[in-house]
């Protein structure tokens, strides 16, 4: 048997061990895996067939069909996924471990197996009693749910064939082999080639299929890149494990917007969907705070308020420091920069802190007001004008530059009370606030100090 080589980052081969990988750079990143002989080509051809079937299509022969979308029972995932479970989908989840991949799909296969069809959960992680007992908890009851303990993907496929569900769900990817390669699961082989053969019977069937994937320390996910692209969507599982809140976010859909957001709360009873995420972000919100500023941003088409928080300190080090959660360090550098240049604000010997409450993560340019506004704040320790939500991005010249999507933003804050809205200005002209908001137009950094203290 011949064995290569293969990055288990990236999936590039070579046919000797390699200290770096030459294509995608990570370190120490190969294993030896045995390779099959290719298989014939008609036997390639056979498995390809669901697809396609061999022969071109006439664009204007080939028939428009509006798949109905299946619901999962739960609102926040639904629109995660653009409006539901598309037949024949493969669907990947990605996340850390323990943030709650396994509680949010075993919560939708019961949803899903009492109003559509039964459910095929297989799990390679746990055995059917821990399942068992996580159900129990979530409110599983008697639900057309079948529970395989199984991490061969030719069993699980044999259980397809004689359960017949209208949903499988694989949890997790990195567990499961195929009886065709001889690597360990969870290396680059075994995870194409199972992530192939699901699917080819998603498609095959018109079955959706949904598979949990591992996310590593850096946050990407664990085996080979190649996953995202075999795979019609992306989830990605985010949140803080100190924090209730949980985000599910699309980053690819085949079917669908991406970014869109659910936002979960993790409860004694599982994932419980979050339709008001502005009013769970600002609850705690002190009010007449130095340092403290609203930002309303935008994730996929939905506007979410945040509260900013920055703290400014005299540094007792010779270097001072910036720390920043969920934004951007470097943006923060360089919107430091812009207001010592442009606003006068000099921030060399001070310790910046900058948060955003409640562990969200907002990477957003139109968040630059906002985190001035806040530093700002802090610096001259004077809290910003009560009832004031700000949005815009920053330019190096200190200019305010208007962000997509305003109205909708405007609407989010007014919805949530807030009487006055400090924008830019090329937003404040354009379209003009909800009933009873005033909007206030800036176009420097100076302007909208002005307008904020
Ligand atoms: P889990 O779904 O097992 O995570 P993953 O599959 O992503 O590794 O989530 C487990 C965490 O969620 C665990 O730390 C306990 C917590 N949890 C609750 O708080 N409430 C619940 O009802 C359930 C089922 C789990
Ligand atoms: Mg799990």
């Amino acid at each position: 048997m011949k064995s290569v080589f293969a990055c288990q980052s990236c999936g590039a081969q070579a046919p000797k061990w390699l200290g770096r990988c030459s294509d995608c750079g990570a370190w120490n990143s190969f294993v030896e895996e045995t390779v099959e002989k290719p298989g014939k080509a008609t036997e390639r051809r056979s498995a390809a067939e669901p697809l396609g079937g061999g022969k071109a299509t006439r664009y204007a022969d080939v028939d428009a069909v509006v798949s109905t979308r299946f619901s999962s029972g739960i609102s926040e995932f639904d629109r995660v996924l653009g409006g539901g479970i598309v037949p024949g989908s493969l669907v990947l989840l990605g996340g850390e471990p323990g943030i709650g991949k396994s509680t949010l799909l075993l919560q939708a296969a019961a949803a899903f197996a009492r109003d559509t069809g039964p459910v095929l959960y297989a799990s390679g992680e746990e055995s059917e009693h821990q399942v068992k007992m996580r159900g129990e908890r979530l409110g599983v009851g008697d639900a057309p749910l079948f529970l395989l303990a199984e991490t061969c993907i030719e069993r699980i496929l044999e259980e397809v064939d004689r359960v017949r569900p209208a949903l499988v769900i694989v949890d997790s990817i990195q567990t499961v082999f195929s009886l065709k390669m001889a690597s360990a699961p969870g290396s680059v082989g075994q995870v194409r080639q199972a992530a192939t053969d699901l699917l080819f019977t998603a498609k095959g069937r018109n079955l959706p299929v949904f598979v949990v994937g591992h996310v590593t320390k850096d946050g990407s996910l664990a085996g080979p890149k190649v996953l995202e692209h075999v795979v019609d969507t992306v989830l990605y599982f985010e949140g803080d494990r100190h924090h209730a809140h949980r985000v599910v976010r699309a980053v690819k859909n085949r079917f669908g917007a991406i970014s869109e957001l659910g936002v979960f709360e993790m409860t004694g009873q599982g994932l419980q969907a979050v339709l008001n995420p502005s009013a769970m972000f600002l609850a705690e919100r002190p009010e007449n705070v130095p340092g403290s500023a609203v930002l309303c941003c935008l994730e996929g088409s939905r506007p979410i308020l945040v509260e900013v928080q920055a703290l400014v300190g005299t540094s007792t080090l010779g270097n001072a420091r910036r720390t920043v959660s969920g934004l951007d360090p470097t943006r923060l550098s360089l919107l430091l920069a812009v207001l010592d240049k442009r606003a006068g604000l000099n921030l060399a010997t001070d310790d910046v802190y900058v948060n955003v409450a409640g562990g969200m993560t907002v990477d957003e340019p139109a968040a630059d007001l906002a985190i001035l506004a806040a530093v700002a704040s802090s610096l001259r320790n004077r809290p910003l004008h009560p009832n004031t939500v700000v949005f815009g991005e920053v330019g190096l010249a200190g200019e305010v530059r208007a962000t997509s999507q305003a109205p909708l933003r405007l609407r989010e804050a007014a919805q949530l009370g807030f009487t006055r809205c400090v924008v830019p200005d090329g937003n404040a002209t354009a379209g003009d606030g909800p009933k009873g908001m005033e909007v206030v137009g800036v176009r420097t950094i100076g302007e909208a100090l002005d307008a904020l203290m």
